[in-house]
């Protein structure tokens, strides 16, 4: 089987390295991935966002199966190019991928479909936004979020009116996120810890896959700017067997019975952000993809064939399979750049690859890297994710921040406190 994964990070890194294990993927092609990817699949420099070309790749180069690794491509209708096309894809149509494209579609669709999620309002201009949090009737602090893709910046927990009405200036007077906040969600905020949770769809049916638990912010102790994630842990201890089995019946196949209802149908993978409240979990937000890092923490933990399952779910036949793990848990840990995640500067030579990667139980995916004179180099933000897998959390993290100590660029940040929520619970 031939394989084409589009994206260039560190979850297409995961993706790629899961499927090479796979004896019956025999070639892999990555569009346009990343110097971590090259020794794994032939790199094609084509746009993740361009859906003619990467379709035309897939025809000329016989691809049996096309994965999506992030939203970008949803949104712009890859895979609605590809199914009018007949060709093999994993990810959503365009119009499902709303459920992350779009806040206020999201929210929307959750409420048509008694999906649990925070109380919400939608406003089409500022004056709106204004007046509802004039009347406060959401409480305070106040989520302000756009609407559109805004690269994980544009959702603002606000304190008080002054911050809220700050957030709304922001988006919507000043455009800050261009089209992104031409609306915005004003929601009630909800308390209580996050969890990931990932399932892998065929448009009737959905297979659980794991969860995960995040680290957002730059800082230790979830402190600082929000980011696109600085490290992840998988599984997370904080849900049970019937907890997921309730997550399964309320949040994930809902999306699949309300898509259809609605003339569309999910397919891919499918990514619950939920806030496990009091009142039980509700939905933060969906995402149509993996995650980037959670795919780098799990995709260590994924045991027997993944293409089989990725083919059976792009098919729309999933049937009676099952995604099975390996016992034992991962730590993630992301290198990132100086100032990261404000500019960067890229190009900074990285040591001690091999030494990391050569470590028991430690797998290097990369996210920003590129080659320049034969040297592999940084090239944005995330520059690598290290993985630790071991039966305990403190061994996966001692593992992890083993493989880490081994690598080193100029500039480099990251946690020191990846997994450390998940310690003395297993
Ligand atoms: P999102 O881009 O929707 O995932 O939001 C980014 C982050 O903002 C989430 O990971 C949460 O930490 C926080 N957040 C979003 N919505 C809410 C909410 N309703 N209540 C509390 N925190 C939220
Ligand atoms: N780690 C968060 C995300 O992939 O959106």
């Amino acid at each position: 089987m031939r394989v084409l994964v589009v994206g260039a990070g560190g979850r297409e890194h995961a993706l790629a390295w899961r499927l090479s294990r796979d004896a019956s993927v025999t070639e892999i092609f990555c569009a346009p991935g990343n110097a971590g990817i090259a020794p794994l699949a032939e790199l094609i420099a084509i746009d993740p966002g361009d859906p003619d070309a990467l379709l035309a790749f897939a025809e000329s180069a016989a691809i049996d199966l096309t994965v999506i690794g992030p939203e970008l491509p949803l949104d712009r209708g890859v895979v609605d190019r590809f199914r009018a096309a007949g060709r093999r894809v994993l990810g959503p149509l365009r119009a499902a991928a709303q459920l992350e494209c779009s806040k206020a579609f999201a929210k929307s669709f959750m409420a048509r479909h008694a999906i649990p999620t925070a109380r919400y309002q939608i406003c089409e201009s500022s004056a709106q936004a204004r007046a509802i949090v004039a009347a406060g009737a959401l409480g305070f602090p106040l989520v302000v979020k756009a609407d559109g893709l805004a690269a994980g910046k544009g959702v603002v927990v606000a304190a008080d009116r002054g911050e809220a009405d700050a957030a709304i200036r922001a988006a919507m007077d000043e455009q800050q996120f261009g089209a992104a906040g031409a609306r915005v969600v004003l929601e009630e905020c909800l308390v209580g810890p996050e969890v990931s949770f990932f399932a892998l769809s065929d448009g009737s049916r959905a297979i659980p896959i794991t969860s995960a638990q995040d680290h957002k912010r730059i800082f230790d102790d979830d402190l600082g700017p929000n980011t696109g994630g600085m490290g992840a842990f998988a599984p997370s201890p904080l849900l049970d067997a019937a907890s997921c089995d309730a997550i399964m019946a309320r949040i994930i196949d809902p999306v699949l019975r309300g898509m259809r209802e609605e003339g569309t149908e999910y397919r891919g993978f499918l990514y619950a952000g939920l806030m496990l409240t009091a009142a039980g979990p509700q939905v933060i937000e969906y995402n149509v993809r993996f995650g980037d890092p959670e795919a780098q923490a799990v995709m260590p933990l994924v045991a027997g064939e993944l293409m089989p399952l990725l083919m059976a779910a792009a098919e729309g036949d999933l049937g009676g399979r099952r995604i099975e793990l390996e016992q034992g848990v991962s730590a993630a840990v992301v290198l990132a750049s100086a100032n990261y995640p404000g500019a960067v500067r890229s190009g900074a030579a990285i040591g001690g690859l091999e030494q990391a990667s050569q470590m028991p139980g430690v797998t290097v995916f990369h996210s920003g890297t590129m080659t320049a004179d034969r040297q592999i180099v940084t090239n944005g933000g995330r520059v690598l994710t290290v993985v630790g897998t071991g039966a305990t959390y403190q061994d996966a993290i001692t593992r992890a921040y083993g493989g880490v100590a081994r690598i080193s660029f100029a500039g480099m940040q990251y946690r020191r406190d990846i997994g450390r929520k998940a310690l003395g619970t297993c």
